[in-house]
């Protein structure tokens, strides 16, 4: 395994100062409003009609197409390309980057940092063909051959559907338009899909390489208080509560049911932001104002009961139907079928990168997932461990160009 010692001191370093920054524009007061609740800003947040490429691409100077995929589940998922830094391409044939976004978010997560700290355009600008996916049921992926979002039977999926419909779909679309293998960052559950598709050989010979920011598969030492209870509570209550349909962050049920895990002793929900990520180290107080305005983002009920089931059973499995009879009847098992990850090819190119401060992405539960590599070839796993990063420093750190970005363009641009 070959670890990156040069970026710990780096990472220390750049965060003290960039963190003493942060600290000095008081961050909290920017989002201390939002006590226990996501929905302050709902009077803001109308989806931009420009779409991501007109809202935030094209207006930096840069080419942007808006295309969509439709997966065979009948989804139809909105997917933008920046084929080119801003300076142009030249003739050369550009290899293609996927960017897949975690959970509660969409593809514009990404570019809430300017042009020159966002994961996109650096990699657009380093020569790469830049795809940015957008999940199922998020603003810009809402729609489908035959369902609509108002009826229960759009949300009736979990993250296995993303891995056996999402995934592929968009793999095949890429691959068709750019007639190229493809390297793929992920970041938290965009870690998982991967993972858990690579480890049914799913995208066989269209993936080159994967990127994996703040991994996420085993889950159950995740330290956010937060996120334990409402683990906790997903399993039994929220069914009941929301039904397994929507799970829409700004609405009404869903408000009172964070109320009311906020209520519990021990979880603090006075910065949310912070109550689910972890500390994050490196957050602009401005953008972090632009991400409240922008995410959260839908998911279905069964997703979050899917995720909450990782974290309490410790293992990546399929859905639990909750009852043998019914996981039978969906399985021929009693008990879900388990993701083996020792199953990912040893010979895949990995980067993975993670916080010691990410209360997601717990590091004991990196060890756990790394174990599952311990025979993986050496020269093709390459580890970085970011002692002051939290989760979502991974997608908005104003210093996550030069701790995090750059290396994943060198560990792209080794694979060419
Ligand atoms: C924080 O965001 C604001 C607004 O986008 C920007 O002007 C400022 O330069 C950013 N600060 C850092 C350290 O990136
Ligand atoms: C997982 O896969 C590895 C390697 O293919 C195999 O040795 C191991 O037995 C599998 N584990 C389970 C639980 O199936």
């Amino acid at each position: 395994m070959a670890v990156i010692n040069g970026l710990l001191g780096l990472a220390a370093a750049g965060s003290f100062w960039f963190c003493a920054l942060v600290l000095a524009a008081q961050p909290q007061r920017a989002y201390g409003s939002n006590r226990g609740s996501f929905g302050q800003n709902k009077g803001l947040v109308a989806p931009p009609e420009a779409g991501i490429c007109g809202s935030s691409v094209t207006v930096y100077g840069y080419k942007c197409q808006e295309l969509e995929v439709t997966t065979q589940d009948g989804y139809i998922l909105s997917l933008q390309r920046i084929p080119e830094g801003r300076v142009g391409g030249g003739e050369n044939k550009r290899p293609p980057v996927l960017i897949q976004h975690g959970v509660l978010v969409d593809g514009m997560t990404w570019f809430l940092n300017s042009p020159e700290q966002n994961l996109p355009m650096i990699l657009a600008d380093n020569g790469f063909d830049v795809w940015i996916a957008n999940t199922r049921g998020t603003r810009f992926s809402r729609r489908h051959t035959s369902l609509d979002p108002s009826q229960p039977a759009f949300w009736d999926w979990s993250w296995d559907e993303l891995v056996t419909f999402d995934l592929p779909a968009i793999f095949d679309f890429v691959c068709g338009q750019t007639g190229q293998k493809i390297d793929y960052v992920g970041h938290s559950l965009g870690t998982l899909i991967a993972l858990a598709s690579f480890s049914e050989g799913k995208l066989g010979n269209q993936l080159k390489s994967a990127a994996l920011l703040s991994p996420i598969a085993y889950l159950s030492h995740m330290t956010t208080a937060l996120g334990v209870v409402a683990a906790k509570s997903f399993v039994g209550e929220i069914t009941t509560l929301v039904g397994l349909s929507e799970f829409y962050p700004k609405g009404e049920p869903v408000q009172n049911f964070l109320n009311a895990l906020c209520a519990y002793p021990g979880v603090d929900c006075y910065d949310l932001l912070s109550a689910l990520t972890g500390i994050n180290c490196c957050l602009n107080s401005s953008t972090v104002d632009l991400f409240l305005m922008n995410e959260p983002q839908s998911t279905s009920t069964k997703n979050m009961v899917h995720l909450s089931q990782t974290v309490r059973d410790g293992v990546v499995a399929k859905y639990n139907y909750g009852r043998p009879d019914y996981n039978v009847m969906h399985y021929g098992e009693a008990r879900p079928p388990v993701y083996n990850l020792s199953n990912i090819p040893r010979d895949l190119p990995l980067f993975v990168s993670y916080g010691g401060r990410d209360a997601l992405s717990d590091v004991r539960d990196v060890m756990l997932l790394l174990d599952d590599f311990k025979f993986h070839d050496v020269d093709k796993l390459s580890v970085q461990f970011i002692k002051d990063y939290a989760h979502a420093d991974f997608i908005m750190g104003v210093n996550a160009k030069d701790i995090v970005y750059n290396q994943v363009v060198s560990f792209f641009k080794g694979q060419h």
